[in-house]
Formats: structure tokens, C-alpha cells, sequence
């Protein structure tokens, strides 16, 4: 048995003093307050001094870019769950944009097979929609997918499900209570401001969010919106969900802390220090590495996002590496890595008052699994799970100054001064990451989709 003790409990109703028991890997029981003595407890009690940190349930990303199979120049399901559980992230879900892209049976088991071999976090992995697998679900329903990932839009990779029919048809046929998660942006408004100089410009988000909206409600199904970026998208967003319309979303952490100032080079190392402490003697990064699909947007879009934080279900990190040398070619490809950065962004937004620790747990953790229909994970209560994340709120540290465990060996947030540093991460039961050290050996994590 397993005690976590005087720690601060966040939960999405607030934080809490008490101790925490681990029956092997489950919580067999929470005690509030603290155990004012631990004699009599016997031998066998494990007892960790959570004094002075804040224990969360065990972070779940549904958004993350593993690159397996076909990527692995940029990560793989070892080095990416490295990072998730240094971020606090026990739990990822994998996009299926890889090479081959993950469509079908065949892809879908070697994904989870690569998967099973190497992750150091529990995982999900989703199947990627084409224009002719409507059929897969229904023809094969003992599938383990997490979801039903669509990219309405082009992004990395090559799935693409632009044609209203196609996009219809797996809206009708995929099973209603499962999810299908969206990278919606309108293709021919890419397109057409693409050739023009203009890069993804937010009418594009926003009307393939109308459109994935309109068709959630017309077949009365579930969509999920990924990576909300604009105004506009959180007003289509709020107004689908107070007329009943069964659509969720997630925010990413690049949005809410970033601008498009930065991948137009226009930060200057004066305004980087503005806007959150940035650590002198940090270069600044290139504007190529802060390209992404949708773009960074402007300072008013970013306030809608903090402002709005209840239209969101999930805070995903859309963690898409990319080697530097990838990144600094003459055509870079889009996304940034997340998972080691996004609790001690979120951490430091809280210190400033910007969020509450309890929106922390709900977004992180509690929401992700109702959004998903995760079992037993995402709070701390018996029967769950044991996936704790303990975490400093007061240290302080700057990004950069730590070794980088994702492959890709960068951040666009180092530099900045941070106030929150992950500690200790418990993957049911068992101790997987320590002050900086992965622990779990490869293949500990678990498929959490049966
Ligand atoms: O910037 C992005 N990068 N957006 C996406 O939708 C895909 C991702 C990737 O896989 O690199
Ligand atoms: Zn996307
Ligand atoms: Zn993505």
C-alpha cells in the first residue's frame, strides 16, 4: 500500500487537504484532513511526503502527434510518453496523421502494437477518417480506437475528408456515443487564402466549426472540436452547446499563450519580457517554429479563450513535434511540441490568477475523461486509478533550462519564466516519473480503450 500524504488535493470543485491510499493500482481510499498519525499502519505502508505539493489526478492529453509509425525522426511512443509523464500527463491520446496514416485494422494494430512495446503512459489511439472508410466501424466493431478522428481540413499528413458527403456519411455511420474529434478548418478558404499570402486565416476555423456543428446537430451525434483558436469558433461553439447540440472542444496551450506576433517575427525580446518574465539571455526563436495549423492568433482572440474557459471541456496540447532541422527547412511543416510545458504554463497562469487550480483539474483531467467516456480516470476518488501527479506550485524555473525528453529536443516556450514544476508522476500505483527521471520502463502503460 501506497500513502500520499499532506498533500493538497485539486479536484474541479477546489483543493483540499488530504491523504490519498493506493491499494496496488487503484485508490482504495481518500481521507480528508490529514491521517494525524500513520502508526498502526502496518509494514507494507509506502508513505510519500506530499507536504507543501499539489497532487492532481494524473493529467490526460487527448490530443498529442506520437509520429509512430513513420516519424520517428521527431518522437516515438517512448520519447513522447517520456515527456507527457515529465509534464504530469499519465494518459495521451495519438492522432492517426502518421506513415502510414492509421485508417484501418492493419495500421490501428501496428500503431497500438508500437504502442504497447514502448509507452511509459496509459494510451488511446484514434483512427483516422478517409474518404472511403465509412464502412470500418460497423464492419469491425470489436475496434479499441479511442475515437474517430477527421481532418476536414489538410494538415500534416495526408487524411483529408473535405467533400460534405464524405464527411456526412462518417458523421452518420460512426456509432453515435463515440467521439469524433475534428481538425476543422474549410479547405477551400485555405486554399483560397493560401494562394493569396494568407495563411489560415480564422474564417477558415470558423466555418468548418459551423459545419461540424451543423452536422453533429442534424444527425444528432458527437463531435468534438479540436483546438479552438478564435473568437469566433468559442461564439459558434457556446451557442451549438446552449441549444443541446452534443459537441464538446479542447483548447490548446499555444493558443492561450501565444500570439501571431511570434510567428511573424515581430516579438521583440522586450515584449517576450512583457508578456510573462521572459529570461534574458534566452534567444529567441525563430518565427518558423512557431508555425501551426490553425496559426497563433491576435491578442483579442486570446482573451476570448481565457475569457471563455467554460466553453472548453478539455485543455489539449496538440503536441506535434517537428525536428529544428525540419523546422528550419525552406518549407517547414506545421505544429509545436506541448506535453512537457502545458501544468507548468497552467500552473503559472494560476499563480497569476488567471485561471483556478480547480479549472486546472476539470480541463486536465476530470473533462478529458468525461469527454471521452474514460473510465476510472481523471479524479481522485476510490476505484480510480491511481495516476497522481504531484507538483511544486512555488518553484520557480525557466523553460529551456531543463533537459527536453520529447525527441524533437525543443520548445517555443523556452525561455520563459515559470512558477509550477511536476515532481513526482504515479502511473497506477507505481512510481514512473521522479524529479526529473523517467522511471517506468518501456511498455508500462497500458491501452485505456477496451
Ligand atoms: O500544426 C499542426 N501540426 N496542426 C495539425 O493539425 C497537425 C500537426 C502535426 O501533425 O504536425
Ligand atoms: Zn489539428
Ligand atoms: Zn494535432
Amino acid at each position: 500500500m501506497l500513502l500520499i500524504h499532506n498533500g493538497s488535493l485539486v479536484s474541479a470543485a477546489g483543493v483540499r487537504q488530504a491523504d490519498v491510499l493506493v491499494d496496488g493500482e487503484r485508490i482504495a481510499a481518500v481521507i480528508e484532513g490529514h491521517l494525524p498519525s500513520l502508526a498502526g499502519l502496518g509494514p507494507d505502508l509506502h508513505v510519500v511526503d506530499a507536504g507543501g505539493l499539489l497532487v492532481f489526478p494524473g493529467l490526460i492529453d487527448v490530443h498529442t502527434h506520437m509520429r509512430q509509425p513513420g516519424g520517428e525522426q521527431k518522437e516515438d511512443f517512448y520519447t513522447g510518453t517520456c515527456a507527457a509523464l515529465a509534464g504530469g500527463v499519465t494518459s495521451i491520446f495519438a492522432m492517426p496523421n502518421t506513415s502510414p496514416a492509421v485508417t484501418d485494422r492493419a495500421t490501428l494494430d501496428l500503431a497500438l502494437d508500437l504502442a504497447r512495446a514502448k509507452a511509459v503512459c496509459d494510451y488511446g489511439m484514434f483512427l483516422g477518417a478517409t474518404n472511403t472508410n465509412q464502412r470500418l466501424r460497423l464492419d469491425n466493431p470489436d475496434l479499441h480506437e479511442c475515437g474517430l478522428k477527421m481532418y476536414m481540413g489538410s494538415s500534416t499528413g495526408d487524411l483529408l475528408v473535405e467533400d460534405f458527403g464524405a464527411q456526412y456519411e462518417h458523421f452518420q455511420s460512426y456509432p453515435h456515443e463515440r467521439v469524433i474529434a475534428v481538425h476543422a478548418e474549410h479547405e477551400p478558404a485555405v486554399r483560397y487564402f493560401g494562394q493569396r499570402g494568407e495563411r489560415r486565416p480564422p474564417i477558415a476555423a470558423e466555418l468548418e466549426v459551423a459545419r461540424a456543428v451543423a452536422l453533429a446537430e442534424r444527425c444528432d451525434r458527437r463531435v468534438h472540436i479540436c483546438h479552438v483558436s478564435s473568437r469566433r469558433e468559442v461564439e459558434l461553439i457556446r451557442d451549438a452547446k446552449a441549444r443541446g447540440v452534443k459537441v464538446t472542444c479542447e483548447y490548446a496551450p499555444h493558443y492561450l499563450f501565444l500570439t501571431a506576433d511570434f510567428e511573424h517575427g515581430r516579438i521583440t525580446e522586450q515584449r517576450s519580457r512583457d508578456l510573462q518574465g521572459y529570461a534574458p539571455g534566452h534567444a529567441l526563436h525563430p518565427a518558423a517554429l512557431y508555425q501551426m495549423n490553425p496559426p497563433l492568433r491576435q491578442e483579442s482572440d486570446i482573451e476570448t479563450l481565457w475569457a471563455s474557459l467554460d466553453v472548453a471541456d478539455c485543455i489539449a496540447t496538440d503536441h506535434a513535434p517537428h525536428t529544428l532541422e525540419e523546422k528550419r527547412s525552406p518549407r517547414p511543416p506545421s505544429g509545436v511540441p506541448g506535453l512537457e510545458t502545458m501544468l507548468p504554463l497552467l500552473l503559472t497562469a494560476a499563480h497569476q490568477g488567471r485561471l483556478a487550480l480547480a479549472d486546472v483539474a476539470r480541463l486536465c483531467c476530470a473533462g478529458p475523461a468525461e469527454t471521452f467516456n474514460i473510465r476510472a480516470k481523471g479524479r481522485i476518488a476510490p476505484g480510480f486509478d491511481a495516476d497522481l501527479t504531484l507538483a511544486d506550485p512555488h518553484e520557480e524555473w525557466t523553460i529551456g533550462d531543463r533537459p527536453i525528453l520529447s525527441r524533437c529536443g525543443w520548445t517555443p516556450f523556452a525561455g520563459w519564466r515559470v512558477r509550477g514544476a511536476v515532481k513526482q508522476v504515479y502511473l497506477r500505483g507505481q512510481l514512473a516519473f521522479a524529479d526529473g527521471n523517467v522511471i517506468a520502463a518501456r511498455g508500462a502503460g497500458s491501452c485505456i480503450v477496451n
